[in-house]
């Protein structure tokens, strides 16, 4: 065994000082759990092979049950002199087992095992993240369903503009669906992690009887690489997760954006529960929408630490390069803003009080059922293109008049096919009844 690998890498001058540089266990330790699972799984491997008798393996397990147990309760001695998490807990066993301990490396190498590491950390993560993104999806829902039967209908925006009125159950639905779109990009994601590095051994595979299979069986990984130095050199797996999470970002930011919008004076569709809100340290007055701010704001890390591993990973040559611990940060950081982003959106979400009010005001008068007086006058067969120029003569004549107010004749001159009752869907509520909203979110509410 190099006995750099106990201490002391570096040679005595500017030897701290690379250490410290190089060294991963300030933020890897985080693996320990992963690490043990793999290394138990490793050593029951070699046992079953015959690599290492059954009395080595219990010495080995055992050993490993009490480092784990050091790292659960916080007294495990972590020295920076030894890198990594992989090392730490290695000397660490030997210290406890004797040199025995020194047998576990057999056949693996810090390339496969800070690989499979990952592979368990990241699917696991996957998981917490998708359960995550459905508790925030219940919100939406929960919010849909009561708004649906309050039958609350709000102006629909294009350009920010008022577009055509809308059921406010198909706008959180909306919402909905977008998510449901993050959770099959992480299941995807995540049946892609689903598989063991360990064998490949430092990029070359083992002269050992090795049984791959038995260790991914073990730690419940559905499969094993088909290439070794595929298997060490791979970190597509984070950065599904990162992309994954990044496009998820993009969502809980549009919806972060929209309650900052929908909580202003301006618009005040939405009340923010005060737990989500706080005042301003000079303006008494004042209600701030942080959390909605801060989740706009993170997106921004994730959508860096996407970048980071990006460009880590571009135009590195095989197999394994020290680069690729730059992968660590950058995913914990993104799994961390994301599980806190979740969070906070989902307490929002499940306290947001609409003001029903509000949006049926902003209805008044903002012509945003002209669209379907249009459709209705194409559906007696005029072409749409002048059934639109129709409707706008009549908003030009209107002005600030009630349409309901205008006289026959006004009708007439606007339009001869211009009948009265086509006016009804000038009303936001014939407008949503019109093109049937309240059913078909029904529907998909289920
Ligand atoms: N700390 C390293 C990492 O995070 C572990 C693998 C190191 N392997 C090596 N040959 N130096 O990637």
């Amino acid at each position: 065994m190099n006995e750099k690998m106990w201490g002391g890498r570096f040679s005595e001058s500017g030897g701290r000082q690379a250490e410290k540089f190089t060294a991963s266990i300030g933020f890897d330790r985080r693996l320990w759990r992963q690490d043990v699972a793999g290394s138990m799984a490793h050593a029951r491997m070699l046992g079953k092979v015959g690599v290492l008798d059954d009395a080595e393996v219990r010495q080995l397990v055992d050993g490993l049950n009490r480092v784990a147990a050091e790292l659960e309760a916080g007294t495990f001695p972590f020295r920076v002199e030894l890198e990594d998490i992989h090392l730490n807990i290695e000397r660490r066993l030997t210290e406890i087992v004797g040199p025995v301990g020194g047998k576990l490396h057999t056949a693996r190498s810090r390339n496969d095992q800070v690989a499979l590491d990952m592979h368990l950390y990241v699917k696991e993560t996957e998981s917490e993240l998708i359960e995550g993104v459905r508790g925030l999806q219940q919100a939406l829902r929960d919010q849909a369903k009561s708004a649906l039967d309050a039958r609350i209908i709000m102006p629909g925006f294009t350009h920010l503009q008022h577009a055509q009125p809308v059921p406010l159950a198909l706008h959180w639905m909306a919402y909905w669906h977008m998510l449901e779109r993050d959770v099959t990009r992480l299941a995807e994601a995540r049946a892609r992690v689903d598989r063991s590095p360990l064998g490949a051994a430092a990029l070359a595979g083992s002269s050992f009887p090795l049984e791959p299979a038995m260790v991914a069986k073990d730690l419940g990984l559905a499969g094993v690489y088909a290439n070794s130095m595929d298997a060490v050199s791979d970190r597509d797996f984070v950065l599904d997760l990162l992309a994954a999470g990044a496009i998820l970002m993009v969502h809980l930011s549009r919806l972060g954006e929209e309650l900052v919008l929908w909580s202003s004076r301006e618009f005040a569709f939405v009340e923010i529960d005060d737990a989500f809100a706080t005042g301003s340290s000079i303006m008494p007055q004042k209600k701030n929408p942080d959390v909605a701010e801060l989740v706009r704001g993170k997106a921004g890390r994730v959508f860096g630490d996407l970048m980071t591993l990006l460009s880590v990973l571009k135009g590195l040559p095989l197999a394994y390069h020290s680069d690729m611990q730059e992968d660590k940060e950058a995913c914990f950081d993104a799994v961390d803003t994301l599980v806190a982003c979740l969070d906070a959106m989902t307490g929002m979400v499940a306290t947001l009080k609409p003001r029903a009010d509000r949006m049926r005001a902003a209805l008044v008068g903002d012509w945003s059922g002209t669209t379907d007086l249009a459709d209705a006058l194409a559906k007696r067969g005029m072409p749409f293109r002048e059934a639109h120029g129709v409707a706008g003569s009549l908003v030009r004549v209107c002005g600030e008049r009630d349409p309901a107010a205008l006289t026959d004749a006004e009708l007439r001159a606007i339009s001869p096919e211009l009948r009265r009752e086509d006016l009804a869907v000038l009303d936001p509520e014939g407008a949503v009844a019109a093109r049937g909203l309240f059913d078909r979110v029904a529907e998909d509410l289920g």
